[in-house]
């Protein structure tokens, strides 16, 4: 079975993005995938500390913090594909989510006496709400995303933005909705 993991940076755990994620994860398990969506405010989760001891320990994560980053890399080990469902914040993601994106170095073994990898050959893709209008509002945080992918081997699948013009409105409308089954479709199709 498919597995789909959708980390979800808000802190507004029922806002835009929460909102635009509903037809793409119905759409989703009619076709048969596993979704797990993660809402990543409800974690504990610091920010990386640049410490590098999880490049000195091969097959795991092997991050000193044993806070809840580990059950989102047990979720990350298990998907076949990997959704960052964000609002835009300052041109990137809110800042929590930012912590799980730098957390990602114990899953790439680069820079120390580990070797391999946790998690090459994943696919990603990105859901993104924002206020600006469309490329000008996400350009900077999806090619971040497809960078992060280019480094790490992993396979970037494209991207779903929404603007919002009227709060929740905006992303009920029945193009949003249309278009969250759409990627939901590609991205199924290319798994
Ligand atoms: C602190 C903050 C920063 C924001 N920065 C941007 C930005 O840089 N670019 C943009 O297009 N929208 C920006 N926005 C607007 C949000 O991305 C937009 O309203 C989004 O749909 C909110 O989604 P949510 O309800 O899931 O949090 C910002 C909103 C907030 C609260």
């Amino acid at each position: 079975m498919t597995k789909i993991l959708i980390l979800m940076g808000s802190p507004r755990l029922n806002g835009n993005t929460a909102e635009l994620c509903k037809p793409f994860i119905q759409r989703l398990e009619e076709r048969g995938a596993q979704v797990s969506y993660i809402p990543v405010e409800e974690l504990d989760i610091s920010p990386c500390r640049a410490c590098y001891a999880c490049q000195n320990i091969s097959g795991e994560y092997g991050c000193v913090q044993r806070d809840d980053m580990y059950e989102i890399v047990r979720e990350i080990i298990a998907a076949d594909c990997i959704i960052l469902a964000t609002p835009i914040y300052s041109w990137y993601c809110p800042a929590k989510l930012k912590a799980v994106l730098d957390r990602h170095y114990g899953l790439n073994k680069y820079y120390g006496s580990a070797e391999g990898s946790l998690w090459a050959g994943k696919n990603v893709g990105i859901i993104a709400t924002h206020g600006y209008e469309g490329d000008y509002a996400t350009s900077p945080f999806e090619t971040g995303v497809e960078r992060l992918c280019k480094h790490s081997n992993l396979e970037y699948v494209g991207m779903y933005s929404v603007q919002d013009e009227d709060d929740l409105a905006s992303f009920q409308t029945e193009s949003a909705v249309a278009g969250a089954r759409e990627f939901a479709d590609r991205i199924m199709r290319l798994l």
